[in-house]
């Protein structure tokens, strides 16, 4: 297993619609595996593959406690049930930002699992909002999408300040 390095905005890769996965390789499960000690590492409740540059549709989270129910999503599809939510996001890719975001409540997630078996399941509040989140990613779309442009613009401003001064320690 592998700490992956987490992409950030606004690095346009993370812009990449991903692609479907036809086939559950090893090579998928070792993504899946290392994805997973990205996220716990990080730490996050929830990490896309296009946030680890690998532009495929598989995302993993964790939203409980004790992290030790991992979850992972192969090529998932989002039919909206009911309602509207808001809640308070960060992401990986946005270190140091949390916006209230309006999201689908009840929603249902048809996806695969790592033995390419197909499954189903209805969820509202927290995993909701977390599937969404990162079938976003996976979409090329960021939470800061759903902010006024000015607002995005100052997060741009400010992390590639940050990244700048990030890179500089380093030499
Ligand atoms: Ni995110």
């Amino acid at each position: 297993m592998a700490i992956l390095e987490i992409l950030e905005f606004p690095d346009p890769r993370l812009r990449t619609k991903a692609k479907p996965i036809v086939e559950i390789t090893p090579a998928i499960q070792a993504l899946a595996a290392d994805m997973l000690e990205t996220m716990y590492a990080a730490p996050g409740v929830g990490l896309a593959a296009t946030q680890v540059n690998v532009h495929k549709r598989l995302l993993v989270l964790d939203i409980s406690d004790d992290k030790n129910q991992p979850m992972v999503f192969i090529n998932p599809e989002i039919t909206a049930i009911e309602g509207e939510q808001s809640y308070e996001e960060g992401c990986l890719s946005v270190p140091g930002f949390q916006e209230s975001i309006k999201r689908l409540d009840r929603i249902r997630v048809n996806a695969l699992n790592l033995e390419g078996t197909a499954f189903e399941i209805e969820c509202d509040g927290l995993l909701s909002v977390c599937i969404q989140h990162e079938v976003d990613h996976l979409n090329g779309k960021l939470f800061v999408d759903y902010l006024s442009s000015l607002k995005r613009q100052l997060i741009s401003k400010k992390l590639k300040k940050q990244q700048r001064t990030a890179s500089a320690k380093i030499l």
